[in-house]
C-alpha cells in the first residue's frame, strides 16, 4: 500500500550518507559484517579446552539475558531434532530444580556484568553443574579463570546484540564436540555464503525499489509490526526481529507462533478495527513449516483483512543454520531501516542500561 509519504521515505532509504549520519554508532558496518563475524566465531570456537567430564550428561541449559539469552533460543531450535538431551533456556535468577551435577550449562552474557547470569552461574557451581561461560569480559569472565571454569572469549568491543554470531556459534560447536550433536562446522559454512550474499541485496546500497529489508521498513512504519513466525527456527527469529525493532528502532513489536496463536491471538482481531488498522503483520516462513501449520497461515490471512498490511518473509538456504540466519539477517538490516526512517540513533538502549545502573546502586547501598 502506497502512503503520500512513501516517496520522500525511500528517498531516505537510498541516501547512504545521510543514513550513515543517522547511525553515528556504526551499526550499518556490524549487521553488514555479520558474515565475517559468524566466520571469525567458527575460527575461536575451538579456542577452548573442555574438560572430559562436560560430555554425556543428562540435560543441558543455556542461561542469558536479551542479546545473549537468544542463544539459548538458537541453540534449543538447531539442535531440537538431534540431541536426545533436553535443551532448555534460561532467562532469569533461577534455574530450574532440575539442575544438578548431570546438567551442563552455559553462562552467557557478552558484558559479563549481568546480575541475573552471574546470579544462574554461582547457582550452577554450588549445584555441581558442568559449566561453561561465553563471554568478553568483566565479572563472568574474572569468575570463570578464577574458578578454573571453561570459558569462550569473544571479541570485545560490540553492542551485545550484534555479537550474535559470536555467542551462539561457540556453543554449537562445543555440543558437536562433546558429542551432543553432529559436528554443525558445514551447516555454519553455508550460512556464512548466504549471508553474504544476502547482504549484496538487502545493504544500504541496494535501491528501495528492489531491496527486500528496506521495502519492509517502508511498510512497517508508523505501524505496529506482529512478527508471527511458527514452532521451530521462525520463533526464534521472530523473537529476533521484535527486539531488534525495540531495540535499534525504538519502536514497539510483539510477536507470536504458529500454531499457538490459532488458539487465542486470533480472537483478538473482531473488536477494534482501528487498532487492527495500525498494525502490520509480518509472517516468516520456512520450507520446513509443518504442512498443517502452512495452511493455517493461509487461513490466517483471511482473519487480517482489516490489518494495515501483510508482509512474507521467506528463509533462504538448506540447513537450519542457513535458513535461520537467513531471516534474522534480513530482520537486523530492517530494524535498521526502520530506525532511520525514525530519526534514531540504532546504538543507544539508555532504557536498558538505567535499569542495570538502578539495580546495582540498590545494590551497592545493600537494598537487597
Ligand atoms: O541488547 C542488549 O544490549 C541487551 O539485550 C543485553 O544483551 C542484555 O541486557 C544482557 O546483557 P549481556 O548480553 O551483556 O549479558
Amino acid at each position: 500500500m502506497m502512503t503520500h509519504l512513501e516517496p520522500e521515505l525511500e528517498l531516505l532509504l537510498d541516501d547512504v550518507d545521510e543514513m550513515r549520519r543517522r547511525d553515528p554508532g556504526g551499526m550499518l558496518n556490524l549487521v553488514r559484517g555479520f558474515s565475517g563475524q559468524l566466520q571469525e566465531a567458527l575460527r575461536i570456537s575451538d579456542n577452548t579446552e573442555l574438560p572430559p567430564n562436560l560430555g554425556g550428561l543428562r540435560n543441558i541449559v543455556i542461561a542469558g539475558l536479551g542479546g545473549s539469552g537468544i542463544t539459548g533460543d538458537i541453540i534449543r531450535e538447531q539442535t531440537s531434532d538431534e540431541t536426545s538431551v533436553p535443551v532448555v533456556a534460561v532467562k532469569g535468577y533461577d534455574l530450574p530444580a532440575f539442575v544438578n551435577s548431570k546438567t551442563l550449562v552455559f553462562a552467557v552474557s557478552y558484558s559479563g556484568n549481568t546480575e541475573e547470569t552471574l546470579g544462574v552461574y554461582e547457582t550452577a557451581r554450588a549445584r555441581g553443574a558442568g559449566l561453561v561461560c561465553v563471554t568478553s569480559g568483566g565479572q563472568l569472565l574474572e569468575a570463570a579463570r578464577s574458578d578454573d571454569v571453561p570459558v569462550v572469549v569473544v571479541p570485545g568491543g560490540f553492542p551485545p546484540r550484534c555479537a550474535l554470531a559470536y555467542l551462539f556459534t561457540p556453543i554449537l560447536v562445543i555440543l558437536g564436540r562433546l558429542g551432543y550433536t553432529e559436528d554443525r562446522r558445514e551447516a555454519i559454512a553455508e550460512a556464512i555464503q548466504l549471508t553474504e550474499d544476502l547482504t549484496t541485496v538487502i545493504d544500504p546500497e541496494a535501491p528501495a525499489s528492489v531491496n527486500q529489508a528496506k521495502r519492509l521498513a517502508l511498510a512497517i512504519y508508523g505501524k505496529v509490526p506482529l512478527i508471527y513466525g511458527s514452532t521451530g527456527i521462525t520463533s526464534v527469529a521472530a523473537l529476533r526481529w521484535k527486539t531488534q525493532i525495540n531495540e535499534n528502532s525504538k519502536a514497539h513489536a510483539f510477536w507470536n507462533v504458529f500454531p499457538e496463536l490459532n488458539h487465542n491471538e486470533i480472537v483478538g482481531w473482531s473488536a477494534q478495527p482501528d487498532i487492527s488498522r495500525a498494525l502490520h503483520v509480518v509472517l516468516l516462513r520456512d520450507k520446513e513449516d509443518h504442512l498443517k501449520v502452512q495452511r493455517r497461515i493461509e487461513i490466517t490471512k483471511e482473519f487480517m483483512t482489516e490489518a494495515s498490511g501483510v508482509s512474507e518473509v521467506f528463509s533462504h538456504g538448506k540447513t537450519k543454520e542457513a535458513r535461520l540466519l537467513s531471516l534474522i539477517h534480513i530482520g537486523d538490516f530492517t530494524s535498521l531501516y526502520l530506525a532511520f526512517l525514525y530519526d534514531q540513533d540504532p546504538t543507544p538502549i539508555w532504557a536498558i542500561e538505567y535499569f542495570k545502573e538502578r539495580l546495582a546502586d540498590e545494590n551497592e547501598r545493600g537494598s537487597w
